[in-house]
Formats: structure tokens, C-alpha cells, sequence
């Protein structure tokens, strides 16, 4: 069994923050959301994995290495642009070869483990990781049979779901999906769909099984779900505090102080993570914060935020919160006069002035 995760695309709807940076390496609880997916991956047993990247190629490679940090064999396949998931098959056939895959968007956060997921195929060539949603308007959603044991239809973001059982990033293949990719045509978007590509298996007769995913899942390449994911994983961390927290500090609750940082006269109420080196002085860092290594926060009160790589926080004066703040992005009071809002503000970039 071989892995393949995708991590090119364009991450629009990460814009600003994916500018700079490529969407799956945006940290939650301050690790990168695909290491999160190569231990799922190597926690399977799949070690033979190669990851799809785009634009942010180097960036990637930098992080994962030959992924031997994970006990895996990691290689790349470029991806010239975003031209869909099926696509990302396509280019990966050589990889790929006969065997069966997992195939795993890099921006996606699953709780369940994924052994559970890989057994019971028997004969089909796919299976899909369902979740009940809410909403399956917004996403791809499968319809079963009667006897509801395998899909026999997915639909796009349908007007009338046929359930609420919606495709998350995860898929388990045999090689008959290569033919599948082969003969489908792109979409109205100009992207080669991985749904028409599991609907071709299904319309030439193929069996398509499906599990239902046990705990959540989050697709983090939005602001919410991303600070969802953060909340989901923060909860989940054994408190430990390596770094210095003075007297004058309180620490509440399941808080992660990494080596080298430095509380001073602050509250931190968890579940909150602060990175190496990071000081918090003078201010109260609320529930469900991620503070990234090399932060500064003087002064000030954040919760429910993720603060990224050197983000400096000064005297905000209002609380802080459901803020992503990118890698050294400065929010500071000068004092100047007149007293008013000044911005330097990176393309893309959003302030609720609420
Ligand atoms: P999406 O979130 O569907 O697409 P995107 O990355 O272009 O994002 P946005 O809509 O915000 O612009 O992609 C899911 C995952 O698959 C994500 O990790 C990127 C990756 N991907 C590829 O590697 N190649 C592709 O052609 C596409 C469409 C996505």
C-alpha cells in the first residue's frame, strides 16, 4: 500500500497567510498540518509515500525531507498548476504503479485512525471516507444503495443532497483508477475531478465501498475550520511546561510551554501552546491559542487565535480573538497623534473592525 498526499493548489482561501506560505504547512497547535497527515499515513503502516507540489515546492521539501523523520520514504511529483485531484493521480501513475494507495489531501485533519479505514475493500476499487455534515449542500456528497452497502452516486455541492453524507480528503484505490483518470474530461472549472473519476469507476460497473468517519475531520484550508482544528488539537495535549513562567504568573488548565519561552506576569489559561522561544509579558493568552515559536506578546489579552513563527503583539488594547496572525506580523500601539487606526495590510489580508 502506498500513500499519496497532495499539497499544491492554490489555497486561495487561506489568502493572505498562503502568499508566503503553503497551506499545509499552516500549524495547528503549532505543528504543520501535514505532519499531522505523514504520522496518520506511517501510523498505518504506509511508508511508501509521495507528496504532489506546486508553487511552494521548495517550502514543502524543506519541512519533509525524505520524510526518515517519520520512519518514511518520501518523494516529490511536480504538478505544473492546480488542474484538479484526479489530475494529481494522473501525474503520480509512474509512482503509483499497480499498487493500492491512500490517497490524502495535505490540508485535511482527520481524528479517526486510519487502519480502521483500510480494511474491509474486498473487491472494490475505491473507498471513500464519509462524515456526516450539517451543510452537505456545501460539499461532495455520496448516495448508497439500498441496501446502503456501497455509492452508486456522488454529487457536487448538491441544490437536494441525496444524504448527509459528504466526501471527505481521504480515499483508498486500486489501480482501476487510473483508467478512470484517464477517461474523464475536466470539469466547468478546467480541473479533472476525483468525484467524476470515482463516478466513471462506478458507471463502468466497479464497486465503490465506503466507511463513515469515526470523530471529526476538518478540511483546514479556510480561516474557521483552520482555527476548529486548532481548538480540536489543543485539547487533545498533555500539559507540559518546559520553558520559564514566573511568580507573578498563573498557568490554568492543559497548557504546553515549549523550551526557551518565557511567561512574565501573565495569565495563560489552556488549552493554549506557546512555542520555543516566545515571550508573553504582561498579558492574559486565553483559551484555545496557539502562540508559534519567536512570538512576543507584551501587554495584551489574545484567545481563540493562532499566532504564527515571531508574530509580535503590543499593547493591543482590545482583546485579541478567531485571529490567524502571519509569520512577524506586528500589532502595536505608537501612541501618535491623531489617534486613529493605521495599516500596512499585505494583499488579501482582512481586519473586523467590529
Ligand atoms: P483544494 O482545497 O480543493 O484546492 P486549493 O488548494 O486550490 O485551494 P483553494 O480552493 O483555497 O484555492 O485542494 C485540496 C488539497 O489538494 C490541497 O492540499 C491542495 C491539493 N491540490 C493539489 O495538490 N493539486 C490540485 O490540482 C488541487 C486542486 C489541489
Amino acid at each position: 500500500m502506498k500513500g499519496l498526499i497532495l499539497a499544491g493548489g492554490s489555497g486561495t482561501r487561506l489568502r493572505p497567510i498562503t502568499h508566503t506560505s503553503a497551506k499545509q504547512l499552516v500549524p495547528v497547535a503549532n505543528k504543520p498540518i501535514l505532519y499531522f497527515v505523514l504520522e496518520n499515513l506511517v501510523d498505518a503502516e504506509i511508508i511508501e509515500i509521495a507528496i504532489v507540489v506546486g508553487d511552494t515546492a521548495d517550502e514543502i521539501k524543506a519541512a519533509v525531507g525524505d520524510g526518515s523523520r517519520w520512519g518514511a520514504q518520501v518523494t516529490y511529483i511536480a504538478q505544473d498548476a492546480p488542474r484538479g485531484l484526479a489530475h494529481c493521480v494522473f501525474i503520480a501513475a509512474e509512482f503509483l504503479g499497480d499498487d493500492d494507495f491512500v490517497m490524502y489531501l495535505g490540508d485535511n485533519l482527520l481524528q479517526q485512525d486510519l487502519r480502521e479505514f483500510l480494511g474491509g475493500r474486498e473487491g472494490a476499487a475505491a473507498q471513500i471516507l464519509l462524515c456526516r455534515v450539517p451543510d452537505p449542500q456545501r460539499f461532495g456528497v455520496a448516495e448508497l444503495s439500498q441496501d446502503r452497502t456501497t455509492v452508486v452516486r456522488l454529487v457536487e455541492k448538491p441544490v437536494v443532497p441525496p444524504s448527509d453524507l459528504a466526501l471527505t480528503g481521504v480515499y483508498l484505490f486500486d489501480k482501476t483508477i487510473h483508467e478512470a483518470v484517464r477517461a474523464i474530461a475536466p470539469s466547468a472549472r478546467g480541473e479533472l475531478e476525483i468525484t467524476d473519476a470515482i463516478q466513471w469507476l462506478i458507471d463502468q460497473g466497479h464497486t465503490v465501498h465506503w466507511r463513515q468517519l469515526e470523530g471529526w475531520w476538518i478540511d483546514t484550508g479556510k480561516l474557521t475550520p483552520l482555527l476548529e482544528a486548532n481548538r480540536l488539537v489543543l485539547e487533545t495535549l498533555e500539559p507540559r511546561i518546559d520553558g520559564k513562567v514566573d511568580e507573578a504568573s498563573r498557568i490554568e488548565g492543559r497548557v504546553v510551554i515549549e523550551r526557551g519561552a518565557e511567561v512574565v506576569n501573565s495569565t495563560v489559561r489552556g488549552p493554549v501552546v506557546i512555542g520555543a522561544g516566545a515571550r508573553v509579558v504582561d498579558s492574559y493568552v486565553g483559551p484555545f491559542t496557539a502562540v508559534g515559536p519567536d512570538c512576543e506578546i507584551t501587554h495584551s489579552e489574545i484567545d481563540h487565535s493562532v499566532v504564527l513563527e515571531g508574530g509580535r503583539i503590543t499593547d493591543a488594547g482590545d482583546r485579541i480573538v478567531d485571529s490567524l496572525i502571519g509569520k512577524h506580523a506586528e500589532i502595536f500601539r505608537s501612541g501618535q497623534r491623531p489617534r486613529a487606526t493605521r495599516l500596512l495590510l499585505g494583499d488579501h489580508s482582512q481586519v473586523d473592525l467590529a
